[in-house]
């Protein structure tokens, strides 16, 4: 039986809650002989600050560069709204994913049919959606240089952010979409703001000369990212895979989660180049959704999008494709049974909490396997 390294780094706000019901998970599986899993756990975010003035520590990088995956929970919280830009709770993460370097990251938005009408928009436009975000995740204007503040001398400052591509980085992320693509729906709409942005006009030749040269089996549309935020609401069942930049990934994978009925159910990976001798690429494992430090403490939290991003692991990082479905049932079945937490109950359904939530869905397993 295989055995994988896991650096559990729950963070803050609900990250810890949440990941308690993840360590249920893998220890059923591991219970199971379907493989063993070794965890270590590390501090990231405002936790990690309090505990040592850095948003990580060159300690737990060590360990996350040595992990066969990284499990994160969320950062952040109104606690450390004052502290430095450099040590802010989000530096840990996007650290984490520079010098990872995760450049592609996954957001898978499904909508249970059991959960249509927790989403905001009509059952029909939303019922049985599956649909798969690519956002490129270590370049754009997230890391762009120069990035900062400067003073003109007469009383006014200028705040400068830069918004960078190179062709290879568009490249390898559009390879990750078309391949995607092929295994689901082969369909890849590819989106940007080539009608005001350079970096736009390059990621629209990049992907469109890539398609053409590899993929051309693969069907390829362009949406403009306003319009593509709009369609996503109007009709999202039009897409299949949608790959875009940094930033515009951030926006829109919010709005694609919302079409699910909630943010707490979004899983999400990011996952690094494939290393042609070991076979292996670094990865990390996050739900789409932060710290919420609003409802942090209470048990009420959903933990289905944090055990999804782990139900990724075992497909992305451990080739665990067989538990990875057998999760995602389990999820769906817990979900058909109406079991709800706070999040995705409609008006007057009684909820459940965290705990209850991952017990359910650990027994709902335990049937699954009969
Ligand atoms: C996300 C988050 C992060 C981002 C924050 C926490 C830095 O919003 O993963 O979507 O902007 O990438
Ligand atoms: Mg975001």
């Amino acid at each position: 039986m295989a055995t994988h390294n896991l650096l559990l780094l729950p963070g803050d706000g609900i990250g810890p809650e949440v990941m308690s019901e993840v360590v249920k998970v893998a220890n059923w599986f591991g219970g199971q002989g379907v493989a063993s899993f070794e965890t270590q756990t590390g501090l990231v975010g405002g936790c990690a600050y309090d505990a040592h003035g850095q948003a990580i520590s060159e300690a737990d990088m060590a360990l996350a560069m040595a992990a066969d995956a990284v499990i994160f929970g969320a950062v952040g919280g109104p606690k450390w709204d004052g502290v430095p830009y450099d040590v802010r709770p989000e530096a840990g993460l996007l650290r984490l994913r520079k010098d990872m370097k995760l450049f592609a990251n996954l957001r898978p938005a499904i909508c249970y049919p059991a959960l249509a009408d927790a989403s905001s928009l009509k059952r029909e436009i939303v019922e049985n959606l599956d649909i798969m975000i690519v956002r490129e995740l270590t370049g754009g204007v997230y890391f762009g240089e120069p990035k900062q503040i400067i003073d003109l001398g007469n009383g006014q400052k200028r705040g400068i952010d830069t918004q960078v591509y190179d062709t290879y980085e568009i490249e390898r992320i559009g390879r990750v979409a078309f391949e995607l693509a092929r295994k689901r729906g082969n369909k890849v709409t590819s989106s940007e703001k080539r009608n005001v942005m350079k970096s736009g006009v390059l990621w629209n030749e990049v992907i469109t000369a890539l398609h053409k040269r590899d993929y051309a089996d693969v069907q390829l549309e362009h949406q403009l990212a306003d319009a593509l935020g709009m369609q996503l609401v109007r009709w999202p069942k039009q897409f299949d895979v949608i790959v875009t930049d940094n930033l515009f990934g951030d926006m829109l994978s919010d709005v694609a989660a919302m079409l699910t009925g909630s943010l707490g159910m979004l899983p999400s990976a990011s996952l690094g180049e494939t290393d042609p001798k070991t076979g292996k690429r670094k990865a990390l494992y996050e739900p789409v959704h932060g710290s919420a430090p609003d409802i942090a403490g209470q048990g009420i939290a959903n933990p289905i999008a944090m055990i999804g991003s782990f139900g990724m692991a075992l497909r992305y990082s451990f080739g665990l494709g067989d538990a990875a479905d057998m999760l995602d049932k389990a999820i769906a079945d817990v979900l058909a049974s109406g079991l709800r937490t706070k999040d995705i109950a409609t008006p007057g359904e009684a909820t459940v909490g965290t705990v209850a939530m991952g017990d359910a869905i650990v027994a709902a397993l335990g049937k699954i396997a009969g």
